[in-house]
């Protein structure tokens, strides 16, 4: 069943790689700006054709990386928990997209504790999964518990390539329908976490779909559904398969600038939930 949904998002009229802070980012590669943007307004274009709301930021000149705003925060029922990023090349993003959930109506929690928001934290019916190994801490997972209230699942990731959750894992049945979780699945690389993550993902989800290391390792993880539609890289070629068999539409959509960033359709999106104007 499609659900609706209002994303946030930041075209990357800035979008270049002059740092590196994950295994993808190669500063000495060139980078196509208008390229990139070109690719993300595929993007935005798709979201709205689908149906869904999509709002933006302004992008901010010198933080090539706010493109990716499933990093800004974390958002459910209104209330915006922030980021604290864990590198300084990011860190004025935080208080940039704590300003326009304010301006927007949402209440903002302003966070102690490093998390890179929706990078880390993934909604699945009504249980927070939460990352931790290389970006977002231990300790954020906990605040994040005091914020919302809900359960919070611990994951730890182990291969740099996959430093964020969303890199590893794709929510493909977010949300709960009229009477309560109907369906809360999901699609995860194994081999991106450590024994005890995998065994807790097993046991809990036991009807996911179970990627390929070559489909995580072109980011095929790194994907945004609506509970029908999922919009994929084209290079995840087995997902895509996978995908279809369990009656989902796949749309593919390449964002190959933008993986140069170590970022993908995921990361270009985050979920607004909630009031908010
Ligand atoms: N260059 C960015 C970083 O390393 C990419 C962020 C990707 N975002 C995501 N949600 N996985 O922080």
């Amino acid at each position: 069943m499609q659900q609706h949904r209002r994303y946030l998002m930041c075209r990357p009229e800035h979008f270049t790689v002059t740092y590196s802070i994950n295994p993808w980012m190669e500063p000495a590669k060139p980078t196509d700006t208008a390229k990139a943007v070109a690719q993300w307004q595929t993007l935005y274009d798709t979201y709205l054709s689908l149906g869904h709301e999509v709002e933006l930021i302004d992008p901010i000149p010198g933080l090539p990386d706010m493109v990716y705003t499933a990093n800004g925060g974390f958002v459910i029922d209104g209330v915006a928990y922030g980021a604290r990023f864990r590198f300084p090349e990011r860190a004025p993003e935080g208080p940039a997209f704590m300003e326009w959930f304010g301006a927007q109506g949402f209440d903002v929690v302003d966070p102690v504790e490093v998390n890179e928001g929706e990078g880390d934290f993934l909604l699945v019916g009504d249980t927070i999964l939460a990352g931790t190994g290389f970006r977002s801490t231990g300790d954020s997972h906990r605040e994040l518990r005091d914020v919302f209230g809900k359960e919070v699942v611990s994951l730890t990731l182990t291969d740099p390539r996959f430093y964020h959750l969303d890199t590893a894992i794709s929510v493909l049945d977010p949300v709960e329908g009229p009477g309560g979780v109907e369906r809360a699945n999901i699609a995860y690389l194994p081999g991106a976490f450590d024994a005890e993550s995998r065994r807790v993902l097993a046991e809990r989800y036991p009807d996911a779909i179970q990627v390929a290391d070559a489909d995580g390792a072109v980011f095929g993880l790194n994907s945004a559904s609506d509970g029908r539609n999922v919009i994929i890289s084209p290079r995840a070629t087995g997902f895509e398969a996978q995908l279809r068999e369990r009656g989902y539409t796949p749309i593919m959509i390449d964002l190959s600038e933008l993986l140069l960033g170590g970022g993908g359709i995921k990361c270009c999106t985050l979920e607004l939930r909630g009031a908010g104007s």
